[in-house]
């Protein structure tokens, strides 16, 4: 079904090829690249962390049991029909995909907030992994805590949420390591195999209305929906 485990990053001797050329990048001058000529109205900055908004998307996964889980996540985007996922590997999700390799992305709109921060403190793994410990809690039912619905879907096993106006069903194809190893983080490789819509977004059959679908995003661990509409891409067919 996708491939078992972690793949291990192979572009990691190109990595260490392209470092006895040029050396580590993380390791020059700081003043070399420091801001000053011509940069002037920018400066360095180390922000905690680079989430610079992406829509927040729901997994919902099943482990061996069938238990179900549900969690938010961010880092994701699509090539196609596949999904690509950042993913922790300290949480019940990636153990789930792991071992089950089924999933939906259930993408709720700006209402669903309360309920997407009701989830952010909760882990559907016990007991809760101590690096999570001080601000995490166990919870075995996440849908009845975010007060959100599970509904059947149609070709994979874990459910969709019925409150997001766009869903998918994905498969997993395959786990990717990262090359810095010290990130106890995977990415997933997913094939979306169904799509379901909100029936007053879908303009035909091939199109979501972009005017109408407003995503939560998360950028820099706010939350924001999508303002006014600036334009289109030259190949937009809508
Ligand atoms: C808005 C939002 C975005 C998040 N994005 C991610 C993400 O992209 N990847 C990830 O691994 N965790 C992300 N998290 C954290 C997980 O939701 C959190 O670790 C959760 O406990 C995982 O649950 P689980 O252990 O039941 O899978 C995000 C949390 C929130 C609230």
């Amino acid at each position: 079904m996708y491939q078992q485990g972690i793949v291990k990053a192979d572009h990691r001797n190109t990595m260490n090829a392209h470092k006895e050329e040029y050396g580590d990048f993380r390791k020059r001058d700081p003043d070399e690249y420091s801001t000053g000529s011509g940069n002037e109205d920018h400066m360095d900055v180390k922000p905690n962390v680079l989430y610079f908004g992406t829509p927040v998307v729901l997994i919902s996964s099943l482990d061996k049991e069938g238990n179900v889980n549900l969690s938010p996540m961010s880092s994701a985007w699509a090539l196609g029909y596949n999904v690509i996922l950042g993913l922790s590997t300290v949480g019940k999700t990636y153990e789930n995909l792991n071992e089950t390799g089924e999933l939906t992305l259930n993408f709720p709109d700006r209402d669903l907030l309360k309920s997407v921060e009701t989830l952010a403190p909760l882990t559907g793994k016990n007991p809760v992994p101590p690096s999570k410990a001080d601000r995490y809690r166990y919870e075995s039912d996440k849908f009845k805590a975010a007060d959100l619905t599970a509904v059947s879907s149609d070709i994979v096993h874990p459910p969709l949420v019925k409150e997001c106006p766009i869903q998918m069903e994905a498969v997993v194809k395959s786990i990717h390591a990262l090359c810095q190893e010290e990130v106890s983080a995977v990415i997933v490789e997913a094939t979306v195999v169904k799509v379901h819509a909100s029936k007053n977004l879908v303009l035909d059959n091939e199109h979501i209305d972009p005017v109408k679908w407003k995503p939560l995003i998360y950028s820099f661990r706010h939350y924001f929906s999508l303002g006014e509409q600036l334009g289109k891409s030259f190949k937009s067919e809508t």
